[in-house]
């Protein structure tokens, strides 16, 4: 089985790569955007129908949710028009393909949890997009589409990251307490892809470490965990002006996956536990020059 990651720089395609490799699996061809810039539809075309692989984990996007306002046909260009050449390619090799999608399909009314048929209804460019590329996805029959949550991991920058650096610098910070959704390690949902793709078990799916929280939640969460005394002041996202909005509930169904028979993700606050651990076997890497 060969397996092609886009992406593979980013925070997802590059925990893929790593749980491949764990698993002892060796052909993988993982890309970026300056090995193949996905919005050349020519060059996307050629180089996979080169590459041949038997599944195709399709993680690269645009992800900076709030600059996708003013960005709109770039945006469109690679989450779009990229996903719907990969396709494509897919197509005419018969192989499998992952398109990791979002909860800002969604726009966030709703007062329980979102299952992956609930009716879509983007408030931003970014949830457009992402929307569009999987409507790219449905046209094949081989696809896994999988929506996720507030992702962080090793290699990226993410809201973790972002609070630690604000916890240094200041003693109180103000914190979105009324947008929900769950924090999900890349490394939690790698795994999971990775067991996907041994099935044929196509369609869509919701998947994101287990339970909620706020992102005020959240930053307290993290402080606690780092035995940082910082005053995390709950606002609200009407209070916190931003350039693209976003939905206020994120909250995703598991039922697809339990259904499917596939394993669920382990609760956010385990997930963030790891995740320190990671972070500080990073710094004592770094420290040792490594
Ligand atoms: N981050 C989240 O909270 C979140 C939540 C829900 C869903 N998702 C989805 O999950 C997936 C993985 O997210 P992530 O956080 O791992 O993303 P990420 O860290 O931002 O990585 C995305 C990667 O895509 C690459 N890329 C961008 N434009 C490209 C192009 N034209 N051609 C080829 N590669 C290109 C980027 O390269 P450069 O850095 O060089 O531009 C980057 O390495 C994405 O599809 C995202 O939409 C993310």
């Amino acid at each position: 089985m060969r397996y092609l990651v886009t992406g593979s720089k980013g925070q997802l395609g590059f925990d893929i790569v790593r749980e491949l490799q764990k698993r002892g699996i060796t052909d993988i061809v993982s890309i970026d955007k300056e090995d193949l810039d996905l919005t050349d539809g020519n060059k996307v075309h050629e180089y996979v129908l080169n590459v041949k692989p038997d599944v195709i984990f399709h993680t690269a996007a645009w992800t900076n949710v709030d600059e996708a306002e003013e960005k709109e046909d770039l945006v469109y260009d690679i989450n779009v028009k990229g996903t719907s050449y990969l396709v494509d390619a897919a197509e005419e090799l018969g192989c499998k393909i992952f398109y990791i999608s979002t909860e800002y399909v969604f726009d966030g009314t709703k007062s329980g949890l979102y299952e992956v048929d609930d009716p879509v209804d983007p408030l931003n460019v970014y949830g457009k997009t992402k929307f569009l590329g999987e409507q790219e996805v449905r046209q094949y029959s081989r696809y896994f589409i999988v929506r996720t949550t507030w992702l962080f991991g090793i290699n990226g920058s993410n809201f973790v990251e972002t609070i630690l650096k604000l916890g240094n610098k200041q003693e109180e910070i103000n914190v979105v307490s009324d947008q929900l959704g769950s924090p999900t390690y890349t490394v939690d949902l790698a795994k999971l892809l990775v067991d996907m793709s041994k099935t044929e078990k196509y369609g869509t799916y919701h998947a994101s470490n287990d339970g909620f929280c706020s992102w005020a939640d959240l930053a307290e969460y993290i402080f606690k965990l780092n035995e940082k005394t910082i005053k995390v002041n709950h606002i609200n996202a009407s209070e916190y002006p931003s350039p693209a909005l976003r939905p206020l509930n994120s909250k995703l169904s598991k039922k697809s996956l339990i259904e499917n028979g596939f394993k669920t993700l382990p609760s956010w606050k385990d997930a963030i536990d790891r995740y320190h651990e990671e972070l500080i076997e990073k710094s004592k890497q770094i420290d040792k020059g490594n």
